[in-house]
């Protein structure tokens, strides 16, 4: 079954191809990027999703030597030669790929040797990314409800004496003398500025969302002026739409929240890094067929709806990308760390899916949500 499958695949770009198309009919189909290298390294076969993988078609790929595309360095090189050397199947996790057109992060590849075509290697390649930010998000499930509980409780135990207090500052302001008015001015806005967190807190409550068909192109076009009236002034924003997506079953305003949490954090990175970055990039689009495994479970999610928020600032720091979606995790000195934690929820709460891509130069988020009829987009 394994030699005749593995010539089967040769002859897809060898001189005999057409004889045995059904293999390279499978390869094609499978979601999963393979692709066969010859004793040389050279490109002898890319299925179809090695093809996007890569960002190059076969014709193209078969031109070309692995290291052409990525960093001579590339641990893949030394799997590869392992390999070679073992005949064995070798398995490496959490690989990132670089190249002149590649940078992908979190990829599983197999290697495998051809039996009847010395030095082949057949790779297999997975991006884990979609399944880890996915883990993220359950795992997050979780620690929202906790932060659910206290969020009810500040509600409750710190609004009401925090208005006494700011009430108190008030009626102060108007009796004592001009050098200490400084100092009830700045209690009143201190309390002012824990009520706005206490606010954006209690949406981590667990009251059901209102929900309704929302054109997500309104939303968006609402986050831009709202951003380019605002914080976002000096920055300029690119918008590539699909404009034949169906509506979100989803809130309106939720909905609005996350994508200017987003687009401030865009700005907030841009501005700090300073020229010459300084743009961001809306893009919308729908992904067909496109099926997302929750680990764990026999569970698979169709979220077809993508929206995504680009910016070519610094990138996330290093060190807090693990906790990145945790409340109060902020690189920021005056940050709250809310941000990300409120879309995280809010998304969650639209059965919905957020992953993440970040290098120096080019941050995007990716919203993944569904849509009300599948069939009306298309499916
Ligand atoms: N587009 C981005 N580029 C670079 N870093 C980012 C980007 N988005 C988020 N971050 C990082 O993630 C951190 C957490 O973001 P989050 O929005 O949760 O909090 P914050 O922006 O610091 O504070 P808040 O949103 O509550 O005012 C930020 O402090 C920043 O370090
Ligand atoms: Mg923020």
């Amino acid at each position: 079954m394994r030699r005749s499958f593995a010539r089967g695949v040769l002859s897809v770009v060898g001189r005999d191809s057409g004889r045995q198309p059904d293999h390279a009919a499978l390869l094609s189909a499978l979601p999963v990027p393979v692709v066969l290298l010859d004793a040389t390294n050279r490109v002898r076969y890319a299925n179809h999703a090695a093809e996007q993988f890569l960002g190059l078609s076969l014709a193209q790929l078969a031109q070309h030597v692995l290291t052409d595309l990525i960093a001579a360095d590339s641990p893949l090189l030394r799997l590869i030669e392992v390999v070679r050397e073992s005949e064995l199947t070798i398995s490496d996790h959490d690989l990132t790929l670089e190249g002149p057109r590649l940078h992908k992060q979190g990829i599983t590849v197999q290697g495998s040797p051809l039996p009847e075509e010395p030095g082949a290697v057949l790779l297999v390649l997975q991006d884990a990314s979609a399944a880890r930010a996915l883990d993220r998000q359950l795992t997050f499930r979780s620690a929202a409800r906790s932060v659910t509980g206290m969020a009810a409780i500040l509600a409750h135990e710190v609004k009401n004496p925090l208005s006494g207090i700011r009430g108190a500052a008030q009626l102060l302001e108007s009796s004592v003398g001009e050098g200490d008015r400084e100092l009830t001015v700045l209690i009143r806005d201190e309390a002012d500025r824990i009520r706005a967190l206490v606010d954006r807190m209690e949406i981590f409550g667990e009251k059901p969302i209102e929900r309704q068909p929302v054109n997500i192109h309104r939303v968006l076009e609402h986050v831009r002026r709202l951003a380019q009236s605002g914080f976002a002034a000096h920055i300029r924003i690119h918008e590539s739409y699909d404009p034949s997506l169906p509506p979100v079953l989803g809130n309106r305003d939720q909905l609005i929240q996350v994508l200017l949490n987003l687009v401030k954090n865009a700005a907030e990175a841009i501005t700090a890094a300073g020229p010459p970055s300084g743009e961001i990039t809306l893009t919308t689009g729908f992904q067909h067929g496109v099926r997302l495994a929750v680990p764990g479970s026999d569970q698979r999610l169709h979220l077809p709806l993508l929206v995504a928020v680009r910016d070519d600032g610094p990138g996330i720091p290093e060190d807090i990308r693990p906790n990145l979606f945790d409340p109060f995790v902020s690189s920021k000195p005056s940050g709250s760390g809310l941000g990300l934690a409120l879309v995280a929820k809010i998304v969650a709460d639209h059965g919905g899916l957020i992953e993440v891509d970040s290098r120096p130069g080019r941050t995007e988020f990716r919203l993944h949500l569904p849509v009300i009829h599948e069939d009306a987009g298309g499916l």
